[in-house]
């Protein structure tokens, strides 16, 4: 949820915690802080609101530079986003430092004990209590911060991933993690280390890199190579040293206004990049080493349980039409969060998939440590490689989709998608239920997927109109049924998350058992009514929406003359298979959600109370 990043080398270390936290700002953003060590002091800014405000406070404040420091941008979990709530905190003698993506869920016991010891506390957080633990193990035991650090860490239960420096031995930073993403990238000959939640602020230094595994924790001095050690034991971990792939241009906006309109337009490469080198259509033939691998766990399945939240749950339902209609296998489609609590019933020839961009959902993560316990296998379709859920999972496949730094997902559920159809057909064509002609075609088609988004993406000026005329609206509601449902679904997301204008999805079957009772001539309704999926039976809902006034936005494919007769406006998608239709209704309703957001002033990337990676449950 929050954003770390530091430096600890010979370069100024402010610029770069500052480009870093504006990379690192889509995890959290309602306040930011930075503390430089300039050689003999620490020098401490932070303030409730983004990195830009923070850069202005810098600006009264630290007049030194440093070659040492770090800095956080902050999505509140423990204390309301206030100047003393933000991070970095220091403990009581001020010696210590911390920064702290995560949630202490004990920090009340301990704050109570550190109380009675003398501790006074100048923040709400349980951030401050964990620095102030560190600090009391360190004078008691008389150890140093590494040691320190580990055994508070032994006591505490709840989720983090710190940066912790000791300014009267300022040559070193200890760091670990457990439930929260921490890259390590290291410079050359180990002059220089950087620290972040992922790896996008260090990658014009250096290409070398650690992710610490989840119960590990490193101190990291200049000129030596960093120490790894499970937090538990303390014993050694050889760190595997990472090449990264990726590039600067990746996460730059690249002339776009907003982070969501270049993901929105980079959709046709970004599925291309999911279904290269793996649909191969000429020889008829898919691979996928993470399904090919286990491909006997997958025909003795019984079931599949899909395991994912918000968009990619989403795209788990868009699945769950997939497996079941082209593979014939019974698919559940679970909430993460409510899998986990609910004593689920899980046998050992189940397959649990897990779908996550981010591959750090805390909620999802948990849902797959616990079906790995029951003895299922776990398969995870990730986007970020080298994630938590990518790393727990038994196998799985990455989507490719780039880096999605808008936090409402958009390429990342259209290549979720598209891998999902891929394995549903790899599966369908192993079990016998697709026969090779069908495969043969769903093939083409999905080769022909990326020119048909590109193709929508050129329709933007009008989708850009009609949003103009409803932008104003108190409610939406959003219809689709069969594969285009979880579309609904995925379009009244995108619209509530950025616009804040509420919005429902419903089957549109089910629009007369409650939602009717809302349409009037101010309620705009979406409906998706493409050509396949029963087309008669949405048309007879549309008439149902007339004649009660309501305004009808409808999503057609291109060539349907009985929709436009009825609809205020249309939108026309290209013909395709049924099942690939979500890749192509879905874009309009991005871009609708997106230039309702725009024209209401909306920040459209980073939406308030929302953070792109939900690392705390
Ligand atoms: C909505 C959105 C969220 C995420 C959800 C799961 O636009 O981005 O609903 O889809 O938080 O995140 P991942 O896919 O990273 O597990």
């Amino acid at each position: 949820m929050c954003g770390i990043t530091g430096y600890i080398g010979y370069r100024d270390a402010h610029p770069i915690i500052i480009n870093g936290l504006k990379r690192l700002e889509y995890r959290g953003y309602d306040s930011a802080g930075l503390i430089l060590y300039d050689g003999k002091e620490l020098k401490m800014s932070k303030t409730k609101g983004k990195v830009s405000d923070l850069e202005k406070r810098i600006k009264k404040e630290i007049t030194t530079t440093g070659n040492i420091g770090f800095g956080h941008t902050r999505w509140a979990t423990h204390g309301v986003p206030n100047d003393v709530n933000s991070h970095p905190h220091f403990s009581e003698s001020e010696n210590l430092v911390i920064i702290h993506n995560g949630i202490i869920e004990n920090y009340d016991t301990i704050k109570i004990e550190l109380i009675n010891r003398g501790y006074t506390f100048k923040s709400d957080t349980d951030t401050e209590v964990l620095i102030n633990l560190i600090e009391e193990i360190k004078k008691t035991e008389n150890v140093k911060l590494g040691k320190a650090v580990q055994l508070a860490l032994n006591q505490v239960i709840g989720a983090y991933a710190i940066v912790v420096f000791d300014k009267t031995k300022p040559d070193e930073f200890v760091v670990a993690r457990l439930g929260s993403p921490i890259a390590i990238g290291i410079g050359e000959d180990n002059k220089e280390f950087f620290i972040a939640s992922d790896a996008s602020p260090f990658i014009e230094y250096t290409k070398n890199c650690v992710y610490l595994e989840d119960g590990e924790m490193a101190v990291i001095k200049i000129d030596r190579e960093i120490k790894v050690r499970k937090i538990q034991d303390d014993s050694l971990v050889d760190p595997d040293i990472l090449q990264l792939k990726l590039n600067l241009e990746q996460i730059e906006k690249g002339g776009y206004d907003h982070f969501m309109l270049k993901e929105i337009h980079e959709q046709p490469k970004a599925i291309i990049d999911t279904f290269r080198g793996r649909m191969l259509v000429n020889e008829g033939l898919i691979r996928m080493a993470g399904v090919d691998d286990n491909m006997q766990k997958f025909l003795n399945a019984k079931r599949i349980i899909i395991v994912a939240c918000g968009t990619s749950w989403h795209a788990g339902l868009v699945a769950e039409y997939l497996f079941e209609d082209i593979a014939r296998i019974p698919v559940e489609v679970e909430y993460g969060s409510e899998f986990r609590y609910r004593n689920p019933i899980i046998n050992k020839d189940d397959i649990v998939i897990a779908i996550s961009q981010s591959g750090e959902t805390a909620d999802t993560l948990a849902a797959i440590k616990m079906a790995k316990e029951k003895g299922a296998f776990v398969f995870g379709v990730c986007n970020v490689v080298g994630s938590s859920i990518a790393r727990e999972a038994h196998a799985g496949a990455y989507t490719h989709a780039g880096p999605e730094i808008g936090v409402a997902s958009t390429k990342a559920f259209t290549t979720q998608i598209t891998l999902l159809s891929l394995i549903a057909l790899k599966l369908g064509l192993a079990n016998g239920n697709v026969s090779k002609t069908d495969y043969h075609s769903y093939l083409q088609e999905m080769e022909l997927i990326p020119k048909k988004v590109e193709s929508l993406l050129e329709i933007n000026d009008k989708v850009k109109y009609i949003a103009s005329e409803y932008k104003d609206a108190k409610n939406m509601l959003y219809l689709g049924r069969g594969f285009n449902f979880p579309v609904a679904l995925e379009g009244a997301l995108k619209l509530k998350e950025i616009s804040y204008i509420h919005a429902e999805g419903y089957p549109a079957a089910e629009m007369k058992h409650g939602p009717i009772a809302l349409i009037d001539e101010n309620m705009p309704i979406v409906v998706i009514a493409t050509n396949k999926g029963h087309y008669e039976k949405v048309v007879s809902n549309i008439q149902e929406i007339k004649a009660r006034k309501g305004k009808i936005i409808a999503i057609v494919t291109e060539g349907d003359t009985t929709v436009k007769g009825i609809a205020d406006h249309v939108i026309e998608v290209p013909e395709t298979i049924e099942a690939f239709t979500p890749l192509l209704t879905t874009i309009p309703l991005q871009l609708f959600s997106y230039h309702i957001a725009v024209m209401l002033e909306r920040n459209v990337d980073q939406p308030r109370n929302l953070a792109k990676s939900v690392t705390v449950e």
